[in-house]
């Protein structure tokens, strides 16, 4: 941090403010657009805070390009416009190699090289699905950004901007072009995109439909303080109008110019030679879109040398020498033919939307859950609507939103397009539907006399991750039910080879197979066991704790509310729901009937130890220095915390290493702790009266 500007002494306020401009725009390029952050966040926020203070000190030390401007500034009235001296242009399509083949021949000939064998060569890139804009820069400082607008004007969305980090507010060079204009696409990535809806949801406000609407709404909103919360990413894909700036031969070679002065520009983008080429890549990047970090609904294939790109020129309102090669959609509009209610194995009842076949992110879609009653009210889906359904990478299937604009007599009421009830009586059983405060799920109140309930808590207990039984999967545990062999899992260690006979599709060998598994799933460890019980509120994790800290069904079963509030991350809610699912007559009546099967195995009771991490539930993200993340999770569970996969608000702390994942800015958002090795070492040896 000892490079001051020439000029200031070394200590004065002008050379530290440039000095922590300087390394905080490093970390923001490190973090930004390489995606290797190398500055502990508390260092990084220490720093901002400092150039903060410095300039609140000494105004006249303020300037544009300085990091503290990116926060977002007082909000427009309207936004100003923005001619574009070079058009904004759009571009052609192709869905199919004949298409590509065809614009390759029109190359060639507009090349006349199509007598010729030479091949053209290509820059080829993503389609990024986001909004594409305009930034200039005047002597390297950024001025102003544009949107596309019509092509020829668009609107000036320069503090929105600002706020994108990884666009840079001076371009690094000290011989900086008199004008740079660089274009590119603004989009929001698929995690950012996520966090946004989540909190959206949290808060019971609508939720965007996809990442580029996201990307849109924040983009063109007049408070800049809004668009710093929801963030955006960019990346450059070419060259407006420039002066004083020596354009290379081709395309790649612009792109690497600009990556040189620290422009984002995408990793994807490579350079492909003829028709076979272009479709190699195509393909490559078709099959990690999925995978991307960001939608993208083609690749775009330019012509690389810019002065083949002169002589092509333009047609109409595309150019001759660049096309976008279209994906199939990831999202397509269908209608909704019903609304099912299933009813889940602790009873919740799930409204499913049943829709009109439609093929969509390469599958099929006939259906996709609507979650609860709030959501499905949120977004007033009703039977008749055309939706918009989504399906991004392995993402189930989504309804994202409803075209009202097609509802007839949309405002009114209308008998053909009721609004959705939940059923105040169960779909399955018919006995009442209860709804308890602060819950999201309606319920059967019915227990297992429900067959639904039955039905899906026999699934859940045969289930890979409860008792292991293979081979035992939805459709044959249906059969064993609708046949009268089983009513609890306690049956099934009572099944007959000549029961299993008469069964669809039920070989001998596949019944002595099935005979076996069920066989071998004897035995179980407790915390298995008590997972395949099923009980509400009680995941894996916490039937882990569980099994752990009691040793035996017995303890378990006999311990009080109290007792049970010993174990890690169970609240009254938890010991409440066990509580009620061990008085039932019905369930104590299976578990003994389980016992004489000898479905589970006891172990020691390790009663949880009250450590300095008691009660404190850890996520780790990264590579630590010299801890592996076993290491860690012992030296946790050792404390008496707790190690869960993934970041909530009920998550304590996050250790994060090197090159840590989505959950640091997922704890960064939620305002959760997050501590380096060196600080997680001293939790551990001093607990909270460290901090
Ligand atoms: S080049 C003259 N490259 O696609 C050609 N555009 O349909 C100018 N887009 O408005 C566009 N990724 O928003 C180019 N790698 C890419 C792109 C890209 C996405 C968008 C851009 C443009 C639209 C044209």
């Amino acid at each position: 941090m000892t490079n001051p500007a020439a000029g200031d002494a070394p200590d004065s306020p002008a050379a530290r403010v440039q000095a922590l401009r300087a390394a905080i725009n490093e970390a923001n390029y490190r973090y930004y657009v390489l995606d290797a952050p190398t500055l502990p966040d508390a260092e990084y926020d220490r720093l901002l805070r400092e150039l903060q203070a410095i300039e609140a000190e000494h105004p006249e030390l303020l300037s544009v390009d300085s990091p503290t401007q990116r926060v977002g500034a007082e909000p427009l009235k309207a936004f100003a416009e923005v001619a574009h001296t070079i058009p904004m242009l759009s571009l052609g399509n192709a869905f199919s190699e004949a298409d590509v083949v065809a614009f390759d021949r029109r190359v060639r000939e507009g090349l006349a090289r199509e007598a010729s064998n030479t091949e053209i060569e290509y820059a080829v890139e993503p389609k990024f699905d986001g909004l594409a804009v305009a930034l200039h820069y005047q002597n390297g400082l950024f001025v102003r950004g544009a949107t596309r607008g019509d092509g020829f004007s668009g609107e000036d969305v320069s503090a929105n901007l600002r706020t994108i980090h990884s666009i840079p507010m001076r371009l690094a060079t000290d011989d900086p072009p008199a004008w740079l204009e660089v274009r590119g696409e603004v989009l929001m990535l698929r995690s950012d995109f996520e966090r946004l809806n989540d909190i959206a949801r949290d808060k019971g406000e609508k939720t965007f439909v996809n990442p580029r609407n996201a990307a849109a709404g924040s983009l063109r909103q007049l408070d800049p303080r809004i668009s710093a919360q929801r963030r955006l990413s960019f990346f450059a894909y070419g060259v407006g109008r420039v002066e004083g700036f020596e354009l290379p031969e081709t395309h790649a070679a612009v792109m690497d110019r600009l990556a040189e002065l620290r422009l984002p520009v995408s990793d994807e983008r490579s350079v492909a030679t003829g028709v076979a080429g272009l479709m190699r890549y195509f393909t490559a990047l078709g099959e990690r879109r999925d995978s991307l970090p960001f939608d993208i609904d083609g690749a775009v294939y330019k012509v690389n040398r810019l002065a083949d790109q002169a002589v092509l020129g333009f047609v109409a309102r595309a150019p001759r020498f660049a096309i976008a090669h279209k994906y199939p959609a990831q999202e397509e509009i269908t209608q909704v033919e019903a609304i099912d209610v299933q009813v889940g194995r602790t009873g919740a009842l799930t409204p499913v939307a049943r829709l009109k076949p439609v093929f969509v992110g390469g599958v099929t879609v006939t259906n996709a859950t609507l979650h609860n009653e709030d959501e499905v009210r949120r977004k007033d889906v009703r039977v008749g609507d055309s939706v918009i359904v989504r399906r991004a990478g392995d993402v189930i299937p989504e309804v994202a939103g409803v075209l009202l604009e097609r509802r007839p007599m949309r405002d009114l009421v209308t008998p053909e397009f009721p609004p959705f009830r939940m059923p105040t009586s169960c779909p399955e059983c018919g006995a009442p539907v209860i709804r308890l405060e602060g819950e999201s799920a309606a319920r059967c109140s019915n227990g297992l006399s429900c067959p639904a309930q039955r039905k899906q808590a026999l699934i859940h207990f045969v289930s890979r991750r409860a008792m292991d039984i293979d081979g035992l999967g939805e459709k044959l545990v249906e059969q064993l039910l609708e046949r009268g062999l089983i009513r609890t899992p306690a049956d099934l260690y009572r099944l007959q080879r000549e029961e299993l006979a008469g069964l669809e599709r039920m070989a001998d060998k596949s019944a002595d197979n099935l005979l076996r598994a069920i066989e071998s799933s004897r035995g179980k460890d407790l915390a298995r066991f008590i997972y395949a019980l099923g009980i509400r509120n009680v995941g894996e994790q916490t039937a882990k704790d569980l099994a752990r800290h009691f040793g035996s069904l017995d303890a378990l079963m006999q311990a009080d509310s109290i007792a049970l509030q010993q174990v890690p991350d169970v609240g009254p809610v938890v010991a409440q729901s066990m509580l009620a699912f061990f008085a039932e007559p019905h369930n104590q009546s299976v578990i003994a009937n389980l016992r004489l099967a000898g479905a589970w195995k006891d172990g020691e009771a390790q009663p949880s130890v009250a450590g300095n991490l008691a009660g404190m539930t850890f996520v780790l993200t990264g590579t630590l220095p010299t801890l592996s993340r076993d290491q860690a999770k012992a030296l946790i569970e050792a404390e008496g915390g707790k190690v869960v996969g993934s970041v909530s608000r009920k998550t304590d702390f996050v250790v994060a290493g090197a090159d840590p994942g989505s959950k640091l800015t997922k704890a960064q958002e939620l305002g959760i702790r997050i501590l380096d090795q060196a600080a997680f070492h001293e939790l551990i040896s001093n607990g909270e009266k460290a901090k």
